[in-house]
């Protein structure tokens, strides 16, 4: 087994491992580190469930190893909330009724982050485009769009950064 030492930091969180240098980022994030808030739908990079934040950055877990995110700050769907205060979008989304079983979200939650933090007054079109790299088979996806509209009002009122 070909093997390294990385040290990440995940949700504000020191984490110091050693990976097999194909462990894929998901898998290590899920089963090393216990953060199973990150979802594996498709598993090449095609549905967005394993969305995290890495550097400031949306990226899809799946296709990433582990040991490429050595020195990297990460942000997963565990980090979003502040204790028992959900984050502006997490609460959009629960009033919203912007999911119905919840296996897309994380991913939907992550990428939304960078999205909103670039783009604070989106467009209803801007927030389709942003929500076309994920996939969702329950909502049909209006409350999903009402959702990000609702964190857009939150968070131009909220202290609340990624
Ligand atoms: S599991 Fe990564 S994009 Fe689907
Ligand atoms: S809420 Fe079920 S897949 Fe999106």
């Amino acid at each position: 087994m070909n093997e390294r030492r990385i040290r990440v930091r995940v949700n504000g969180e020191l984490y110091e491992r050693t990976v097999d240098v194909r462990r894929l980022l998901a898998d290590f994030l899920r089963d090393e580190l216990g953060l199973t808030g990150t979802h594996l739908g498709c598993e090449h990079g095609v549905c967005g469930a394993c969305t995290i934040v890495v550097n400031g950055a949306a990226v899809r877990s799946c296709l990433l190893f582990a040991v490429q995110v050595d020195a990297a700050e990460i942000l997963t769907v565990e980090g979003l909330a502040d204790g028992e205060r959900l984050h502006p979008l997490q609460q959009a989304f629960w009033e919203s009724h912007g999911l119905q079983c919840g296996f897309c979200t994380p991913g939907f939650l992550m990428s939304l982050v960078c999205f909103l933090r670039d783009n604070p007054h989106p467009t209803d079109d801007d927030i389709r485009i942003a929500l076309s790299g994920n996939l969702c088979r329950c909502t049909g996806y209006q409350n999903i769009v009402r959702a990000v509209e609702a964190a857009s009002r939150m968070l131009a009122t909220s202290a609340t950064r990624v």
